[in-house]
């Protein structure tokens, strides 16, 4: 299957579109998110204000701007509660609504960071088990579906990745 792990920085990746995880008003924040809109640029903030927020679980794209990235699908990851307010299934609903728009967009390459796992405080390896079953469960429904690169930011984000994939 069109898996593989990246360690570095999602805002120099070359791909069709990168997943941001962002917050509910779209507006920027820490994170993958500030790194993503200081790389992108201010054209970036512009389009998303118009988008009036995202629910979570959901998704919606915009351009790339100044990223390499030809699109940004702006996903909106559940914050950790302990684990039994939906969390996981919010989680994987992220994965699933942003290949979705990934397919409609033509995206052949697509790059996710670990969504909720920095500022939401979802514990990695749970969170990366969801990731890697959900896109594995999209890509077996839909054989036309992108490449997907799992980015980890550090050596222990790429641990967790590696432990589910093997
Ligand atoms: N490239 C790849 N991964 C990154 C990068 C980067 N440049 N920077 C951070 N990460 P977080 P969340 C990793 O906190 O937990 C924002 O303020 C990071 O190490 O960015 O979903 C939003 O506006 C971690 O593994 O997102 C929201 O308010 C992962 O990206 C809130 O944070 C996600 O960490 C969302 O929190």
């Amino acid at each position: 299957m069109k898996l593989s792990l990246y360690t570095g920085d999602i805002t120099k990746m070359k791909v069709d579109a990168i997943v941001n995880a962002a917050n509910n008003s779209l507006l920027g924040g820490g994170g993958v998110d500030g790194a993503i809109h200081r790389a992108a640029g201010p054209e970036l903030l512009a389009e998303c204000r118009a988008l009036h927020g995202c629910p979570t679980g959901q998704a919606k794209a915009t351009k790339g701007y100044r990223l390499p990235a030809k699109y940004v699908i702006h996903t909106v990851g559940p914050i950790w509660h302990g684990g039994s307010h939906g969390e996981a299934g919010l989680l994987a609903d992220c994965y699933r609504n942003s290949l979705a728009l990934a397919l409609e967009l033509g995206c052949e390459t697509v790059a996710f960071p670990a969504i909720s796992t920095g500022v939401y405080h979802y514990p990695p390896e749970e969170a990366a088990a969801i990731a890697v079953s959900t896109v594995r469960g999209f890509l077996a429904e839909h054989p036309g579906g992108p490449e997907v690169i799992f980015v980890c930011f550090n050596a222990a984000a790429e641990a967790a990745y590696r432990k589910v994939l093997n």
